[in-house]
This record gives structure tokens, C-alpha cells and sequence, in this order.
């Protein structure tokens, strides 16, 4: 990769440029990287290079001359992508970085001043990139973080490629903390999980860190990682009847009802469930939801989609536990099961639509449970792998129906149209 960096101030960048990883790139040919001086390029007498703005106001301009001539000066007839550094531009993601780290040639054009005549960038310029919600003296500071940026992802700059690939950002999530050798400092432990060498739960902790500190200084990531899943979540629904709690906390056996069963198994088609199971381990109540079932799959009934014959029960699937489910959804699904579990009340470890989203991955598909009665019962929050917050109306009176809970629920996760909520 080779980038040129137009500036008032080439000085700025010598140290930049020989120290470090970067001076090791350079040496080693991974990148070349130029600086030339603007102001060697104007025509003025007086050697300027700004210019007050038209129109009054504070401040200078930087005059077009100078910059065109360098630009057109430099680039010759190479294919180059030419950058402004500017406040006023599109603020640099890691998304950005990786995409400029795929061009052959870049062109920094480093602003001063109040600013650049506007016709400097609407001849030549392809992009105008901001480093933050700041204001520098110019964009040489800019060009440099951009140059490191870009750098660090070219093949063989940094050490370990997956350091690169798993870092902050990859994700949109903030990195889990980090700790070495001594295990105490000064009375500051290190968190056990990190010495009991079990891989699968450190990464299940270093995990819930990462949502964690996200939500807590970044939400606009948390919610950029939930809208920028380019695929759809893999899920099922399951009604539970048991064990569910009882009005005075008992774990109880909740009673099928015909409409939960056909609009659980309506709210699930709608958002693309591959099954929603009902549970009970009653015989009679399973022998009712299979009655219901088969009933809507009998010709007459069934509706017409893109000329197949269709209908929502179609997914409906009966089991008599928690257990048999899980056995069938593995049988049926060649993705890890993961089962995420809704209360009406909120413990420290529930997650908000958003941290759940950003936390799936696509090998896994969740099954979704919902509870009858007064909701799941505490054994089955336990040996959840993950618990949504709540929903809440805001008012005292807090025990949505089921069927409608399920339905804002499965919006919440699944809706094309979800509204993103921290
Ligand atoms: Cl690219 N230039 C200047 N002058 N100030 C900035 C910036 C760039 N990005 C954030 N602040």
C-alpha cells in the first residue's frame, strides 16, 4: 500500500513515520508513506497558501491553487482514493479502516484553517473523514491515527492476525478486560475464572463483560452490533405449562388453552420460529393440543401462500417436558440449542433485547420460553442459558397475557421493524 499525506506541516509526521511497528512496516515494504509539503506548491509570491473566506467571518481559508496542483502533482495518473481530514466529515469507524485497508493507494489531504474551498473537494476529493466529535487545528493528528489504523490490518503488520480480528470493534462490543502475571496487585485480585483454566466459561465471561461494559459506555454500539446482524437469528417458541409458578409462588402445572396454543403458533410462523413447542406433561392436554392441530391441517382450513398450502400449526410441536424438547429441537436443528428464559421480574443477569442480540452467534438457535400462569418457574430461570428483562408497561399492574407477551417479545428479538431499546 502506498499513501501520500498533503500538509502545511511535514515535520509532524517524521517521528510518526520512524518509530515503532510503523518504521518496521515501512522497512519491511508493507507500506510506503510520502508527506509533501502544500505550500511548495503555491503560485503566490508571498508563498501563502489561505485566504480570507468570501463572504466575511473569522478565519482563513486554504486557496484551491495550491491544493489542486499538489494533488493533481502527486497522484499523476495512478488510481488513488482521495481522502479530506476535516471535522465537518464522515466519522472514522473500524468498519473504515478495514475497507481502506483493501485499497492500493491513498491520499490525505490534511485541512488547516477554518477550512478548504469548497471546490478543492467537489473536484477531487472522494471522501471527507472526521476522527471524532472534536476540533483540531488541522487534519494532520487525524491522518496519522487514520494511517495507524489502516496499517495494523495490512497482512504481516502485527504479530498475530487474530489479535487484530477479535479486538474491540469487530463486533461493535468493547473488549473484555485483560489481566497478567501477578495473579494479586496491591490487594487487586484476579478474577478466578480467568486461573481455573476452563476455556468455555472464560469465554462466557469475557463475553458477559464485553455486553456488559458496552451497554454501560458505548449503548450505541450495543445497538449497531443488534442492527447490524446480517443474518436472521435462528429461534423456536415454547409455551411452558410446567413448571410454571402459581399465584402464591408454588410451582404448579398451568392448563393448555386452545387460543395460547393457535396464537403462539401464529405469533411464531409470523416471525419465522422452525417450531413452537407446547409443553405439558398432562396426556389429556397433549391429546387437546394435538386435536387442535390437527384440525387446522385438514384440507378445508389451510391456507393458500405462494400456492402452497399453508397454516400456522404446521410448526406446532407437542411435548411432554422440557427435556423432550430439548431432545427434539436437536434432533431437528443442526445448530447448538440455547434456551433464553422471559419473567415479568427482573434479576441482575437480565439482558436487554440488545445485549441478548448482540451476544447470539450463528451457530446457535434459541428456544424462546414463555411461562403460563404466573411465569416460569425459578428452577427453569436457573438452567437458562441467558434471561430477558422484563417488559414493562409502567404502571403498577404488571401480568400480560402470555400470548400477548410473546408476541411484543418475539418483535422485541425477531421484528424487522424492532425498535432498539438499552
Ligand atoms: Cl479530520 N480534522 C480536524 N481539523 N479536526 C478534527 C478532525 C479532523 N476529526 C475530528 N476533529
Amino acid at each position: 500500500m502506498r499513501i501520500d499525506i498533503l500538509t502545511i506541516f511535514p515535520a509532524i509526521f517524521d517521528s510518526f513515520l520512524g518509530e515503532s511497528l510503523l518504521k518496521k512496516g515501512i522497512d519491511a515494504g508493507i507500506i510506503d508513506i510520502q508527506t509533501h509539503d502544500i505550500r511548495s506548491y503555491t503560485e503566490d509570491k508571498h508563498k501563502r497558501v489561505d485566504d480570507e473566506p468570501y463572504g466575511g467571518g473569522a478565519g482563513m481559508v486554504m486557496t484551491p491553487q495550491p491544493l489542486a496542483d499538489a494533488i493533481e502533482g502527486v497522484i499523476e495518473k495512478r488510481e488513488v482514493k482521495k481522502i479530506l481530514l476535516t471535522p465537518g466529515g464522515k466519522p472514522f469507524r473500524q468498519a473504515d479502516a478495514v475497507r481502506l485497508s483493501k485499497e492500493e493507494n491513498l491520499l490525505f489531504i490534511c485541512g488547516r484553517y477554518e477550512g478548504v474551498d469548497q471546490r478543492v473537494s467537489d473536484l477531487y476529493v472522494d471522501e471527507e473523514i472526521s476522527i471524532g466529535d472534536f476540533v483540531l487545528n488541522g487534519g494532520e493528528v487525524a491522518a496519522m491515527a487514520i494511517t495507524e489504523a489502516v496499517f495494523r490490518l495490512l497482512p504481516g503488520a502485527v504479530g498475530k492476525e487474530e489479535s487484530v480480528e477479535r479486538e474491540s470493534f469487530a463486533e461493535n462490543l468493547l473488549e473484555h478486560p485483560h489481566y497478567t502475571r501477578p495473579d494479586d496487585f496491591r490487594g487487586e485480585k484476579v478474577p478466578d475464572i480467568l486461573l481455573s483454566g476452563h476455556h468455555a466459561k472464560i469465554e462466557e465471561w469475557r463475553k458477559e463483560r464485553s455486553i456488559s461494559k458496552t451497554t454501560d459506555v458505548r449503548p450505541d454500539l450495543l445497538v449497531r452490533a443488534a442492527e447490524e446482524k446480517k443474518w436472521d437469528v435462528a429461534f423456536s417458541l415454547a409455551l411452558i405449562h410446567y413448571p410454571v409458578t402459581g399465584k402464591s409462588g408454588e410451582t404448579i402445572t398451568g392448563s393448555v388453552t386452545t387460543l395460547d396454543v393457535h396464537d403462539l403458533a401464529r405469533i411464531g410462523k409470523t416471525y419465522g420460529a422452525r417450531a413452537v413447542y407446547a409443553v405439558t406433561p398432562v396426556e389429556d392436554q397433549r391429546r387437546v393440543v394435538e386435536r387442535i392441530r390437527e384440525h387446522w391441517m385438514e384440507g378445508d382450513v389451510l391456507r393458500e401462500i405462494d400456492g402452497r398450502r399453508t397454516e400456522a400449526l404446521d410448526i406446532m410441536k407437542v411435548v411432554p417436558s422440557i427435556e423432550a424438547m430439548s431432545a427434539d429441537a436437536k434432533r431437528s436443528s443442526k445448530k447448538k440449542i440455547r434456551i433464553l428464559a422471559t419473567s415479568a421480574v427482573e434479576k441482575p443477569e437480565s439482558l436487554s433485547a440488545d445485549e441478548w442480540l448482540a451476544s447470539v452467534k450463528q451457530d446457535e438457535e434459541w428456544i424462546v420460553l414463555f411461562g403460563t400462569a404466573y411465569g416460569l418457574a425459578p428452577e427453569l430461570l436457573e438452567m437458562a442459558d441467558a434471561l430477558l428483562k422484563p417488559i414493562e408497561g409502567g404502571g403498577e399492574f404488571n401480568h400480560l397475557p402470555v400470548r400477548g407477551a410473546s408476541a411484543i417479545i418475539s418483535d422485541w428479538l425477531f421484528g424487522k421493524n424492532r425498535r432498539y431499546s438499552i
